[in-house]
């Protein structure tokens, strides 16, 4: 059977901490979409490990899959692989061979349209990660990529290369007025240049027999008995479709993503589980607004700060500072439609212990509208006034080992009635609720795989 772990904000929700924590009664982790621009942080002991790429099941020596509908960049993935070794682990991936390539032109691209954007004064600047993501699914869909197979066929290899690398050139040049020719970016644009060393990355992955047919691999371990865990990046309002377009990342992190990403039928993940990973308050990085975010006045920045320090807010993979904002429900109920589901972990309630007031964004105010899920456009999004309703806050000394040892009895009666309005909300149960970084730091009302 499988469990679905998809964001259900804005991304870095804590999905690899659940990933980690689930991970023990799962076989095989499946990444389904994305690339580095992850980041997801597991902490096990006090030993904290950050994974980019590699499926967050490593840390508990599952095998890892990156499923087709990632876009893999083959050099970030080895150097990653090669720190993770020397942290003591032996993580055993397999890379789809239907899966896209992030080459380095992709990220010369992505780093140059968002030059051109924020130039321009009509603030279209997603604030990418700089990983090349959206390019490199741009040529996906636009039948041009490379993919992981081609790096193990020289000749195919090169004959998409000569196609494609002319026009990455001409785009570069001719759009974006780049010099390509010499220089720190002509490696990235030549054609012979990038056979050799892409060639290597895929007789390297022969070598280490990573490369598998996704569909194929993941029928066989279900038919053996194994459970997979599907570790969803991002999150839902940056998901493609579902998210606040266009600042969003180009894949789709909701549920549907993991039959598409991993060719596993919707019938299979829809009988499984789907864990909503919910961060208690809001976090975001790059572009695009926030109703809820705490940023109006000095009162509210003092305690964005106060979060974003606590919480320790900064990009695991660019280190940005992130943005701060109060929980805000008619996102979290627009994700629970979209994916359907079954259950939610809420994390960081540690973070907001000791606060002295303590909103919920129940509900939008939109041109004198009362609404309670998101609405289509990012420029309506804009528009919308959060509704909030005040919470009580619950104490800084809130015994949190005590609620690990004991369950959810055991936690502050204002939490638990934070917890219990955010179920009933949801039409949902809450399974685990994050008191701090760590493995053990859960309180675990319910095992999805013990609901299978
Ligand atoms: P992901 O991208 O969803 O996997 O999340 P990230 O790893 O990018 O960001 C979450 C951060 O919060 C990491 O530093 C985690 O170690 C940490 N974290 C996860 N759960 C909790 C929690 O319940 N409390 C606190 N204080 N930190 C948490
Ligand atoms: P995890 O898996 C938070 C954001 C970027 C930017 C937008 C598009 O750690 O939760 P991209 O580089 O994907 O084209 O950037 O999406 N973004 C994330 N924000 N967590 C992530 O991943 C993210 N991955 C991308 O900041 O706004
Ligand atoms: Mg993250």
């Amino acid at each position: 059977m499988t469990v679905t772990i998809v964001g259900s904000q804005l991304g870095d929700e804590g999905k690899g901490a659940l990933v980690d924590r689930w991970g023990g009664d799962a076989d095989v982790v499946v990444r389904y979409q994305g690339g580095d621009n992850a980041g997801h942080t597991v902490v096990e002991d006090g030993t904290e490990y950050k994974l980019s790429l590699v499926p967050s099941g490593a840390v508990r020596d599952k095998i890892g899959v990156l499923g087709n509908g990632c876009v893999v960049n083959p050099r970030t993935l080895f150097d990653e692989l090669d720190d993770l070794r020397e942290q003591g682990l032996d993580p055993d991936v397999r890379i789809a061979r239907r899966a896209h390539v992030i080459m380095p032109y992709h990220r010369v691209l992505d780093g140059v349209e968002e030059e051109t954007k924020a130039d321009d004064e009509s603030g279209q600047e997603v604030g990418t990660t700089g990983r090349g993501i959206g390019p490199t699914y741009e040529d996906k869909a636009g039948r041009r990529g490379v993919r992981i197979a081609d790096l193990l066929d020289p000749d195919a290899l090169r004959e998409r290369l000569s196609y494609v690398v002319p026009q990455k050139r001409a785009l570069a040049e001719e759009v974006y007025g780049l010099d390509v020719s010499t220089g720190e970016h002509a490696s990235a644009f030549d054609v012979d240049h990038l056979v050799a060393e892409y060639g290597q990355h895929g007789a390297r992955m022969a070598e280490e027999d990573m490369t598998v047919n996704c569909s194929d691999f993941l029928h066989e371990r279900r038919q053996a008995g194994d459970d997979l865990l599907y570790e969803g990046a991002q999150g839902t309002m940056i998901d493609v479709d579902h998210g606040n377009f266009p600042f969003v990342t180009s894949s789709n992190p909701t549920a549907g993503g993991a039959a598409v990403g991993s060719g596993v039928g919707p019938t299979v993940v829809g009988q499984g589980e789907v864990v909503g990973i919910v961060k208690a308050y809001l976090s975001r990085v790059g572009s695009g607004p926030l109703p809820t975010e705490l940023d109006g006045t000095d009162r509210e920045e003092e305690l964005a700060d106060y979060i974003r320090e606590k919480g320790g807010e900064f990009g695991t993979v660019t280190g940005r500072p992130r943005r701060i904002g109060w929980l805000d429900v008619p996102m979290l109920r627009h994700a629970a439609r979209v994916s359907g589901f079954t259950g939610i972990a809420v994390n960081h309630v540690d973070v907001l212990a000791g606060l002295d007031e303590l909103k919920v964004c129940h509900a939008y105010e939109l041109d004198g509208e009362r609404i309670e899920t998101v609405p289509a456009t990012t420029e309506e999004w804009a528009r919308c006034e959060p509704v909030f309703r005040e919470f009580e806050p619950w104490s800084e000394d809130a015994d949190w080992d005590a609620a690990v040892a004991e369950g959810g009895d055991a936690l502050p009666d204002e939490t638990q009635a934070y917890l219990t309005y955010l179920a009933e909300e949801l039409d949902t149960e809450v399974y685990a609720v994050g008191v701090g970084p760590d493995r053990a730091e859960t309180v675990e009302l319910a095992n999805p795989f013990d609901r299978l």
